[in-house]
């Protein structure tokens, strides 16, 4: 780990001009495949890239940052990097736009990655919309730890569930959840959660999607006196740790509340730690204020 102001970063992070190798439409998201060489061994799930979008003459400035859903090294040296794009705004729209042959400049990996543990333990996991992207890696790796591996994901309609056929051979139950019923069962991820925390006896919640959903995640298990990690979706300008964008509240190990850098010191996070804040503005107690 290399470190600029004082706290670290993935020092494995390179810049590349990586070229697209295929980009197919799945239901409400794009699946884009990027060569990136050797630097997919260095990739681990939780880590995300900024890509630089726009093309050369843009105005569109500002990196987009997007979670790894897998990364793999092939026997003959060929490295690629695989992401879940929803088309959203100029960005990702430019993004899903490119064709195989084309190049965009990425940089990966960056940020933190989830913690897996020595000895198999039961973890649920559990994503929403497009955050269901850095999961079914982990969910491998987990279930190669011997863990038992449960998934709940939710969006808001069918189409936004993106849950690829091998994701489900990966874990031992697969929950859908949809805000309008049109698949699974008619609700929010977060109103199957205490049953299937009792049910399977959860150790630790792995989470990734939008703020609102990973703090009513936070309060089940705070309430459950499960482990929570969460991978933090604030809005990222920089992606590298210079610009303090992507600050968010966070209580350190020393009891103290700092403006933490999610790009550097996460995305993924002790989701009892973050003081989720739905007003952005800077909450009392926080060291400098
Ligand atoms: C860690 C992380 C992982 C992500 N993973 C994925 C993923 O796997 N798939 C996916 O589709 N999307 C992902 N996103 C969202 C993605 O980065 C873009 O935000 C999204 O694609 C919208 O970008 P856009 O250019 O299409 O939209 P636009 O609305 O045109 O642009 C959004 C732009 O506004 C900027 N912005 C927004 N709010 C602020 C603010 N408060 N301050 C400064 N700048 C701001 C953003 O940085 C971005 O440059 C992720 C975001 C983060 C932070
Ligand atoms: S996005 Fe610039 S410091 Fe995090």
């Amino acid at each position: 780990m290399a470190e600029i102001g004082g706290q670290m970063i993935n020092a494995r992070a390179v810049q590349l001009s990586a070229e697209i190798i295929s980009n197919k439409k799945v239901g409400a998201y794009h699946h884009m495949v990027f060569a990136v060489g050797e630097v997919a061994a260095n990739c681990r799930p939780g880590n995300f890239v900024a890509i630089s979008v726009g093309g050369a003459s843009s105005s569109l400035v500002l990196r987009r940052a997007f979670a790894i859903y897998r990364a793999s090294l092939r026997s003959d040296g060929m490295g690629l990097l695989e992401l879940v794009i929803a088309p959203q705004g100029s960005g990702s729209k430019w993004l899903v736009a490119q064709e195989p042959g084309d190049r965009v400049d990425l940089i990966a990996p960056l940020g933190t990655a989830f913690g897996i543990p020595k000895e198999p333990i039961n973890a649920l996991l559990v994503g929403g919309g497009y955050g269901s992207a850095p999961l079914f890696s982990l969910a491998e790796t987990l279930k190669a730890r011997g863990c038992r591996v449960d998934m709940v994901l939710g969006a808001s309609t069918a189409g936004k569930i993106y849950a690829p056929l091998e994701g489900k051979r990966s874990v031992n139950s697969l929950t859908i959840t949809t805000d309008d019923g049109s698949a699974g069962i008619a609700g929010r991820v977060s109103d199957v959660l205490p049953n299937l925390i009792a049910e399977h006896e959860v150790d630790v919640i792995y989470s990734c999607g939008p703020m609102a959903m990973l703090e009513a995640i936070t309060l089940i298990s705070q309430k459950a006196d499960v482990l929570h990690q969460c991978s933090v979706e604030e809005s990222m300008a920089c992606g590298i740790g210079v610009c303090m964008t992507c600050v968010l509240p966070v209580e350190g190990d020393d009891g103290v509340i700092r403006m933490t850098r999610s790009c550097v010191e996460g995305p993924v996070m002790d989701g009892n730690k973050v003081l989720w804040n739905k007003s952005r503005e800077i909450p009392d107690g926080v060291w400098g204020k």
